[in-house]
């Protein structure tokens, strides 16, 4: 029998492999063929991964991401540095006309987080020249989200495709997706379908609306006040809001850091306004934070991974808090694996169907990280035990089953990679 530390060595080497492997030269794809171009949440993460042993590769991922900001501020979701046909919708069906190509929408704003840990890794010196040059860009891309995407002006973040959340299929966005209509949507070959089991996907009914909504953003140039104005899909995505505020928190050190006051002022009031906002979220009956639809007001009334993302958000009173640490633990006493994208139980709960109930490893480093910080140390151990048996039994997937610990998806995955150099390994080095 192999030894745990030996095992644990076994497991870096795959890890390491799998990101020179997906590498294609200053950015990494998720997964060869599944999703063959840079995405911007899953590089954020991937750096992390290479920060473990190379940190010039770490900065570089970031920089090339940053290369593909708009000029208005917006990090796209996926930016298309190559070809490749084994993608479907590639840089035509986004017609977005950027250089590099690249999608219309955004995604979840991990990057200034990323930025202030490599930048810490390093030294923390305010003249560190690579972390300078990317703050700019990281403001520029706060203030995008706080300009477009707070209709309210409650310091919430709203998005227009289910895509930005990154929990594309989440059962959070059935409601307000059964008002697109795919009436109009001009027939299309999927992609996804012939790289994976279709049972691990959305279904074709869900995947004709993510397309018309896409056309309807092509259809409006991309413009961002209108598509944020007159999108059929408006949602304030509990997981972006809670992420966007850690953000602005990491931002705000570095702030600090450079001494940009003016900078400092505005974070700390967009930082407050957010604490405030949240309570819109607040589901009194769950005892958890939940998305809510903008078009309709109604909340989703799912208890879902990202609802326990309050504790790396820094926000919620303390009996707020103590009602989510009830809920995890009720979910911890459910699954064998945390932390299910959906509590088994509730409906369209599938344990293998992408963020209908898989456990996803970024989501669990987030809300374990977030415990840690709030001194729940039994619950991050736990979570983070579980992300490690998962991938001790199953390998490097995309997500897993919370109750078989099968892996599911695409496998060599670049993220999950990531999550075990960054968090999980134990093996001394
Ligand atoms: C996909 O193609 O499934 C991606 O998640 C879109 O970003």
């Amino acid at each position: 029998m192999t030894s745990m530390p030996h095992a644990h060595r076994l497991l870096d080497d795959t890890a390491r492999d799998i990101l020179r492997r997906n590498d294609r030269g200053g950015y990494t794809v998720p997964r060869p063929g599944l999703y063959p171009f840079q995405w911007n949440w899953d590089s954020a993460f991937v750096a992390l991964g290479f920060a473990t042993f190379d940190m010039d590769r770490a900065w570089q991922e970031l920089e090339t991401l940053l290369s593909g900001q708009w000029a208005d501020g917006m990090i796209p979701h996926i930016l298309f540095h190559r070809d490749d046909e084994g993608y479907f919708p590639g840089p035509d069906g986004w017609a977005s006309g950027t250089r590099p190509r690249s999608s219309g929408i955004t995604q979840p704003p991990v990057a200034a987080t990323v930025v202030r840990e490599l930048w810490q890794r390093d030294g923390a010196d305010p003249t560190h020249s690579r972390m300078r040059a990317l703050y700019p860009k990281l403001l520029a891309s706060h203030r995008w989200f706080h300009r477009y995407r707070d209709p309210l002006q409650n310091g919430l973040v709203m998005v227009v495709h289910n895509w930005e959340t990154g929990r594309d299929n989440s059962a959070e966005w059935d409601a307000a997706l059964a008002r697109v209509s795919a009436r109009d949507v001009r027939p299309f070959q999927r992609r996804d379908t012939s790289h994976v089991d279709i049972a691990f996907r959305p279904t074709q009914a869900e995947y004709e609306r993510y397309v018309a909504l896409i056309e309807f953003g092509r259809a409006r140039g991309w413009d961002p006040a209108r598509v944020a104005a007159e999108s059929p899909f408006r949602v304030v995505d509990v997981g972006m809001t809670m992420i966007m505020i850690r953000a602005n928190r990491d931002l705000l050190a570095l702030a600090s850091a450079l001494d940009d006051q003016p900078v400092v002022q505005e974070l700390r009031a967009r930082i407050a306004l957010s604490q405030r906002g949240c309570d819109w979220l607040w589901n009194e009956d769950l005892g958890v934070h939940c998305s809510r639809d903008l078009v309709d007001g109604r909340p989703a009334a799912l208890v879902t991974s990202a609802s326990f993302l309050g504790f790396f958000a820094g926000i919620g009173s303390p009996a707020q808090r103590a009602r989510l640490l009830e809920r995890l633990a009720a979910l911890a006493d459910s699954v064998p694996y945390l932390v299910p994208s959906l509590a088994p139980g509730s409906r369209s709960y599938d344990p293998v169907r992408y963020w209908r109930g898989p456990v996803w490893l970024v989501v669990n480093a987030l809300i374990a990280r977030g415990l840690d910080e709030a001194g729940e140390t039994a619950l991050a151990s736990r979570i983070r035990g579980d992300s490690r048996a998962l991938v001790e039994r199953s390998g490097f997937w995309e997500y897993f089953s919370p109750e078989t610990g099968q892996g599911c998806g695409g496998d060599q995955f670049s993220w999950t990679a990531a999550m075990w150099l960054n968090d999980l390994t134990t093996a001394s080095t």
